[in-house]
């Protein structure tokens, strides 16, 4: 098959996008597949300038606001024109985050009609707003720790509501830009003091934020594939929170597959991990994000709909721990693109 995967981009998870790719690319390549790689920040890339976006790794801190502008030069949308993407059977997601994760790629997609890995655009969308995603999860009894969204800083009102929201749910309260990856502009927030700086930090990086409900506990997370939740994983980070440097580097969390559970725990948290793929419709394969707390009830946290799949990533393990290697991995996602309905053409 013609394969191009798409990489890279904008987003704050650039560089985890670039090491998704670099595991992505070669897996396709050696199933025999002809590849193209292409960087939706700067265009399709020849063998040399693939050679070395490839091989660059993740730094310990998500890229600069700045310098991610600095990437933001031409029109995105015009990279659909380019013979290698039209051409192709198939397109690869190798995106997180931004307009590459958030349905707007998987709409402009949908519009020229060609097939893609992953969810669709509106299961992309709802997916990527925490807010609306936890709304559903609730509505589908999976149950998701309270929140409050907080109004927007310049509102004379905002910081005494922020205060008030927190407080009735209670310190330590975690604050998270609604749609973002990656830990990225995330806080958890012990003191009222500290409260705003938090707030502010997280409208860095979304035009919403949300205080939730912090969940002392276990982090474990579960991959779906297909209609399967693979085997859980538990991370152990060496940080109170999963962040972007626990995420990203090396020896920064220990993550065990599968989980250490009783057989009816690891059943009823995948049981619940297909029903929030379910309940925001997603298709394909996904990630999904919970804490255990200490009376062992499962809170989801959050589904992601292009989760990582560098040499490091959960869903890759999972997989592993399903007895799926990497380029089955890979060769399933593109077999689930290629089956979906909704790749028929509609008016
Ligand atoms: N309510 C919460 N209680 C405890 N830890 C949380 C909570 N929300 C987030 N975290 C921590 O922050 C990490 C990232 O949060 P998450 O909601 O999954 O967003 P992201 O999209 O950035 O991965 C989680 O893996 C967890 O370690
Ligand atoms: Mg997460």
């Amino acid at each position: 098959m013609k394969i191009a995967v798409l990489f890279g981009g904008t987003s704050a998870e650039r560089e985890v996008s670039i090491a998704s790719a670099a595991q992505v690319v070669p897996a396709l390549r050696a199933a025999g597949h002809e590849v193209v790689a292409v960087d939706t920040a700067r265009g399709v890339l020849g063998p040399e300038e693939e050679r070395a976006l490839l091989s660059a790794g993740v730094s310990p801190v998500p890229p600069g606001l700045a310098e991610l502008d600095l990437l933001r030069t031409g029109n995105p949308a015009t990279l659909t024109e380019a013979p290698e993407l039209r051409d192709a059977d198939l397109l690869f997601l190798a995106l997180h985050g931004g307009t590459g994760e958030d349905g707007t790629l998987q709409a402009l997609l949908d519009l020229i009609g060609i097939p893609y890995t992953g969810s669709g655009h509106l299961a992309s969308a709802i997916a990527m707003d925490k807010d609306i995603a936890k709304r559903l999860f609730r509505a589908a009894g999976v149950p998701t720790p309270d929140w409050a969204m907080v109004p927007p800083p310049d509102r004379p009102e905002a910081h005494a509501a922020a205060a008030e929201a927190a407080r009735a749910l209670g310190f330590p309260v975690v604050v998270k830009p609604s749609k973002q990856g990656s830990t990225v502009g995330l806080t958890l927030v012990r003191a009222p003091e500290t409260l705003e700086a938090a707030v502010a930090e997280a409208f860095r990086y979304d035009d919403e934020v949300m205080l939730e409900r912090f969940v002392a506990g276990r982090e474990l997370t579960v991959g779906i594939l297909g209609d399967q939740a693979l085997p859980v994983g538990e991370i152990i980070p060496r940080h109170e929170i999963f962040d972007y440097e626990c995420k990203y580097q090396p020896g920064m969390a220990e993550e065990i597959f599968p989980a250490d559970l009783e057989e009816h725990e690891a059943r009823e948290i995948q049981r619940l991990a297909l029903e929030a793929h379910r309940a925001l419709k997603l298709g394909g394969y996904s990630r999904i994000d919970f804490r255990m707390d200490d009376a062992g009830t499962f809170w989801c946290l959050e589904a992601n709909t292009l989760p990582g799949l560098t040499a490091n990533s959960l869903l890759p393990k999972a997989a592993r721990a399903a007895g799926i290697d990497f380029p089955e991995l890979c060769d399933r996602i593109c077999r689930l693109a290629l089956a979906e309905p909704r790749r028929k053409r509609r008016g």
